[in-house]
């Protein structure tokens, strides 16, 4: 028996956004989940993952455009997975994503959201990332109107960013309007000289090949850390392009190699060693220094990280003898920003190595205040380290997309501190973990930031006090 073929729907109007920055349109009060295209957008779709309330779909046609739309100013858009809000105007933007705070807010936290701020724009709207990772493969993405290519053709090399969706994938990037200009001309010229010389690039799916990543920080000091990837030891050849890249960019101030043998891209567990330069570049927010090497986590966004931090601060309304938890601190950043505020800062994260960059961040700003622990947050923030680190006044919590743990829930219940404030890259996690402790606190402020314009995703900013 054939399989039956799956429902074509013609002319459906996009009218929403949902969570994921997905648009939905609906048929018969029937939702229907359509990627690539914007509220106003009539279109054709064949419906893919259906259930009873809603389907899945493929695009198969947009027969008519949103007057909201406006022309995507980079030449890899659709393409590529990242800018894929490019075709909404920045307000548009704007007005989705405060949406979508409000909408996960109500339906998934069943908050009462009156008091909602207005989002905060990012005043950069291009340009604005202070990290880069470009990949190496050797089967590029060609486009509709490329010849035909010769399965072992240098030609179809390619450095760039992953196709939307696929791993082994990549497309040859140009122009990346994320990450200052000296981004595009270092990427450009590693790509001319290593095809001008043979260099291989990697293949993912046989693990064969010598070029693998760049990864590419720029800071607001005009500090530039370069990290090229290898997939095998070949000194000759790394010696070579390092070289090159030393003279070519004299301009950068950290300049280092991994030599990655693994099946997987991550280097956190990989030596990187330092070619020319210092193997660190430091990153300032409001008069402090912050040191960044190669492995560590930092905020990608500086500019709105600045909003966001400053924000936090505000909502923490933090008092000179109050002790301060900062949970998930990553390289204790918020710990840090706060610690002249308060008697005392207690930051926690799990990530060892950046436990370690937090500690040399409170070092290096004469900070003797903080103090850091390593480990998971469920294992580690319990009754007896609460007891032994002094209850919280307030806890500021900045966790992953997922959300905080059970456990976490109840050990911030049994340290009840008089104030939270929740950071959040993702509305979703925070609303059902704030619900959690809605019969212990109130909502007092809720702030939307944008640190990612172009992209779906939003900072959100929830403080809560604590029911008298
Ligand atoms: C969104 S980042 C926040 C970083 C930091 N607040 C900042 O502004 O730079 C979340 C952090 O949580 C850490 N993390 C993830 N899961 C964790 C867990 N189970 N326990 C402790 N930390 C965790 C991550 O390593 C990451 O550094």
């Amino acid at each position: 028996m054939g399989r039956r073929k799956k429902p074509i729907i013609r002319d459906l109007e996009i009218t929403d956004i949902a969570a994921e920055g997905v648009s939905i349109g609906r048929h018969d009060n029937y939702v229907i989940f359509v990627r690539g295209v914007i509220p106003g957008d009539i279109v054709d779709v064949q419906l893919t993952r259906t259930s009873k309330a809603y389907s899945e779909s493929r695009l198969l046609e947009i027969k008519e455009y949103s007057k909201d739309r406006i022309e995507p100013f980079c030449s890899h858009f659709n393409r590529c997975g990242g800018c894929k809000w490019q075709m909404l105007p920045y307000e548009k933007q704007l007005f989705y994503k405060q949406k979508q705070v409000v909408d996960q807010l109500t339906r998934i936290g069943g908050l009462d959201v009156n008091s909602i701020n207005n989002i905060i724009p990012a005043s950069e709207t291009e340009f604005y990332r202070n990290k880069l990772e470009y990949t190496f493969a050797n089967r590029r993405w060609l486009e509709e109107n490329e010849p035909e290519m010769d399965k072992d053709s240098r030609e179809l090399e390619g450095l760039g960013f992953h196709v939307q969706g696929m791993f082994d994938r990549i497309i040859d990037i140009n122009k990346c309007y994320l990450q200052k200009d000296t981004s595009n001309e270092i990427r450009n010229k590693i790509r001319e000289f290593t095809k001008a010389d043979g260099y291989n690039y990697y293949n993912s799916r046989s693990h064969e090949g010598f070029m693998r990543n760049i990864i590419i920080r720029i800071t607001e000091f005009g500090e530039i850390m370069v990290v090229v990837i290898f997939a095998d030891d070949n000194e000759e050849l790394r010696i070579k392009l390092m070289d090159y890249i030393a003279e070519e960019f004299p301009q950068i101030t950290s300049l280092q190699y991994v030599i990655n043998k693994k099946f997987n891209d991550s280097i956190y567990d990989q030596e990187v060693v330092l070619y020319k330069g210092k193997d660190h570049i430091f990153e300032e927010l409001d008069g402090l220094k912050f040191k960044i090497n190669a492995k560590s986590f930092f905020q990608t966004n500086t500019k709105q990280t600045l909003n966001l931090y400053r924000k936090t601060v505000e909502y923490a309304n933090i008092q000179p003898d109050e002790i301060i938890y900062d949970l998930y601190t990553g390289t204790g950043t918020i710990a840090n920003y706060i610690a002249n505020k308060c008697k005392k800062v207690v930051g926690i994260e799990s990530v060892p190595e950046a436990i370690e960059d937090a500690k040399v961040n409170s070092e290096l700003n004469n900070i003797t205040n903080t103090s850091f622990y390593a480990g998971d947050m469920k294992d580690i923030l319990n009754e007896d380290f609460i007891k032994g680190n002094g209850k919280p006044d307030t806890i500021i919590l900045d966790p992953p997309r997922a959300g905080i743990h059970e456990n976490v829930i109840n050990a911030i219940r049994f340290a009840s501190p008089h104030k939270i404030v929740y950071v959040s890259c993702n509305p979703a996690t925070q609303a059902r973990d704030i619900s959690m402790l809605s019969d212990m606190y109130d909502v007092l402020d809720i702030q939307p930031v944008d640190t990612f314009p172009h992209t779906h995703h939003v900072e959100n900013i929830v403080s809560l006090v604590k029911r008298d």
